[in-house]
């Protein structure tokens, strides 16, 4: 059991492996939030709530002063209704925003979950169990759910929180966030990730927290390359290996908006949800609105333990069951080796020397349906000039060869030159009559369920009867005006991501639920939204191994290795600079491993080398899959990059070592690998040495002896316990 309700005390204790979280009912019926982190025993701990009211801190009580919303923790707090801190929903009755204070009314605690309608969500498991609670006004005109559903093994619990207008009047919300937590002190640090495109994730940001309020907030109707919504609290003193770390993201794939504010008690609030710039939702009566899912987790190892704990939740228990844990294809992607001037005959010479490489899939990417990028998107008219025999045939025809066949789609777009725009000038998002346009294309209005229907119906009828067993999913422009021929504005960026999802759904319900690897731009739209769709996410369109190494590093505080698809390329496409193949090779094979190359500059040798670099990412992806990953040198502070992949068993290790910059300091310094059995010995198949786990974690290795072969290489050593 991870929940508990102290009926006489009216306590809250929501319990996983290691650790709690405390609320309770308090006075006038307000919820108190009281304590987040390492597990306590069932304690009443009511003692910690701040009961000293300050001048300009108002009370409802006429008799005693001990209690405002204003100074102590609390799990939901309404604009207007006593709280003078950053508010986590706003919301008005009839145009009046009065009399918001929200009263507890009942709860129910329950085994499993229940799915978030439309919304991606952490999946049920044997061991999730819920929490909901319900809150109401005293009016009686809305009611309020929130819900908490604890993984209790994976330390996390995920929270959402819905309004339904039971009254009859007009609601219109302002702000509605996924979830307000309240911390007593403001002694953490706040972890984030930035970026920009081509250099997604890569700017991690660490900055002690300031009295004020930071917003982490993406306006691109996608999350973004710029911003990610992940954001850790951790110690100042906290470090990879240890220290009390709390970290949070979103199953959501467009605009949030994440608020870490500081209040003049030196309290700290974390607020996170849909972006509430622009956004105003009307509720009828009878209508709710569900925000989308946050989660949250504690852990006491520092920021290594807080990825371990999402690594394994997101693989347990948000990525689709059949491809978590699964062998990922091994593809060769058509884009950096054709872009658009790719043909059937280009594709079936790629798949001809594809099994010479240890390759089993064949991707084809963009410039299957158009000549460039200006014209046919919506259309998905296959260019028969091109590809002859269709994509059916072409599918045929790879699957002859003993490969699987992967296809790249755009579904949310369309360009100005096309049958589909001309006809329906008002199936795009647009705010005037001369529509901002990027990439040459618009963004279909998902928010129209014809459009979605439309976009299903002409893809689907187009692949019949293709042996498609792959689909890279892009999107390659932001959407800049959140404007529908049909909605309100305030509600089109947040019904357009209800559309993407269900056109998602729709077309793995009508194309087969084969896998999906979803794609912005590169990582425009890398986060957990995604990944309940589609197992894995094209990382980045930079693919030059030095860059990669920094944007996958990034990534991987938030995002298991898995998630990150990464390639094996030229190196130099994006940024003309040389690399050698094993570098590029043990760069690629921190994630789900494939190429885009075009196979025939190739010799023999170099396609035996790719053979050996296939058949060693396929002896060591259970690591990817289902193993821990320990960071143990950052390429933001070194001239290095390390890190170790270790089995859950601990009998099989992994540590890779990258060399960024050439410097004279290698030679006199050592590494402690992590995450070992101290009690096991090793067998470091590379040199054949015998070490105990407490020796390789204590000792080390000498970082010099890494470098027996090229210093440009960077090394790989794996460990067995024997
Ligand atoms: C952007 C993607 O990130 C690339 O890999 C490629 O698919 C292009 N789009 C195609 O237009």
């Amino acid at each position: 059991m991870s929940i508990w309700f102290n009926e006489q005390e009216k306590i809250f204790h929501l319990q996983t492996q290691n650790s709690s979280y405390v609320f309770c009912v308090v006075e006038h019926d307000a919820l108190e939030h009281l304590y987040y982190g390492k597990k306590i025993p069932n304690d009443n701990i009511k003692h910690i709530s701040n009961r000293q009211i300050y001048a300009h801190h108002a009370h409802e009580s006429r008799d005693s002063r001990v209690f405002s919303a204003s100074t102590v923790g609390l799990e939901i707090s309404p604009f207007n209704a006593g709280d003078i801190r950053t508010p986590s929903v706003v919301y008005d009755c009839d145009g009046k925003l009065d009399c918001n204070r929200l009263r507890y009314r009942a709860h129910k605690i329950y085994k499993g979950r229940t799915p978030l309608n439309g919304l991606p969500y952490s999946r049920e498991n044997d061991e999730a169990e819920s929490l909901e609670i319900l809150l109401t006004d005293d009016e009686g005109r809305i009611e309020i759910t929130l819900t908490y559903v604890v993984y209790a093994s994976v330390d996390v619990i995920a929270r959402s929180q819905k309004i339904k207008n039971v009254g009859g009047m007009s609601v219109s919300i302002q702000k509605w966030s996924s979830m307000c937590l309240d911390f007593y002190g403001a002694d953490f640090d706040m972890v984030t990730l930035n970026g920009m495109y081509l250099y997604e994730c890569a700017g991690l940001a660490r900055v002690p927290l300031q009295r004020g309020v930071f917003k982490n907030e993406s306006l691109t109707g996608t999350t973004s390359h710029n911003r990610n919504p992940f954001i850790a609290l951790c110690a100042h003193n906290a470090d990879e290996h240890s220290g009390e770390t709390y970290g949070f993201n979103l199953l959501y794939s467009g605009n949030f908006a994440e608020e870490v504010s500081v209040g003049s008690l030196g309290d700290t609030r974390l607020i996170m949800g849909i972006s509430d710039t622009g956004f105003c939702w009307s509720l009828k009566a009878g209508e709710e609105f569900v925000s989308p899912e946050t989660v949250l987790t504690y852990s006491e190892e520092g920021l290594g333990g807080m990825s371990r704990n999402f690594h394994d939740h997101i693989r347990q228990n948000i990525i689709e069951k059949e491809f978590a844990f699964s062998p990922r294809p091994i593809v060769i992607n058509s884009w950096e080796a054709s872009y658009f001037t790719v043909s059937e005959d280009k594709v079936l010479a790629l798949a001809a020397q594809a099994k010479d490489c240890g390759i089993d899939t064949v991707v084809l990417d963009d410039g299957w349906f158009r000549p460039h990028d200006q014209k046919g998107l919506g259309d998905w008219r296959t260019e028969t000039d091109k590809f002859p025999s269709g994509i059916k045939g072409l599918s045929e025809k790879i699957h002859a060869l003993g490969l699987k066949f992967g296809l790249w789609l755009e579904p949310e777009m369309v360009n100005e030159d096309s049958e589909l725009y001309r006809k329906h000038p008002d199936w795009i998002l647009s705010t005037s009559k001369t529509p901002l346009i990027s990439r040459f294309q618009y963004v279909l209005d998902l928010t129209r369920d014809e459009v979605v229907e439309y976009v299903a119906n002409r893809i689907s009828e187009e692949l019949q009867g293709a042996e498609i067993d792959y689909i890279k999913w892009d999107f390659n422009r932001y959407v800049t005006e959140a404007g529908s021929y049909q909605m309100p504005q305030g509600e089109v960026y947040h019904r357009q991501m209800l559309g993407t999802y269900k056109l998602l759904s729709a077309l793995k319900n009508r194309l087969g639920n084969m896998l999906f690897e979803t794609c912005s731009g590169g990582g425009g739209r890398f986060d957990l939204g995604m990944l309940f769709y589609s197992p894995q996410i094209w990382t980045s369109d930079n693919t030059d191994p030095y860059a990669r190494v920094y944007i996958q590093y990034g990534a991987s505080y938030a995002y298991p290795v898995s998630a990150l698809s990464c390639h094996f390329t030229r190196g130099d496409c994006t940024t003309g600079r040389p690399s050698t193949y094993d570098f590029r090779y043990r760069v690629a094979a921190f994630g789900s491993y494939g190429y885009e190359l075009d196979l025939s500059e190739y010799s023999a040798e170099d396609k035996a080398k790719f053979k050996q670099y296939s058949e060693q990412y396929r002896k060591d992806e259970d690591l990817n899959l289902s193993g821990d990953l320990y960071r143990l040198i950052s390429p933001r502070t070194d001239h290095f990059c390390a890190y170790m992949k270790v089995s859950k068993d601990k009998n099989k290790a992994q540590l890779t070592f990258l060399e960024l910059n050439a410097t004279g300091f290698v030679e006199s310094t050592t590494i402690k690998l992590k995450g070992l059995d101290p009690n096991k010995v090793y067998k470091n198949e590379e040199t054949g040495a015998i070490l105990h786990g407490a020796t390789l974690m204590n000792v080390g290795l000498r970082i010099g002896d890494l470098y027996r072969a090229k210093r440009e290489d960077g090394e790989v050593l794996t460990f067995y316990a024997v």
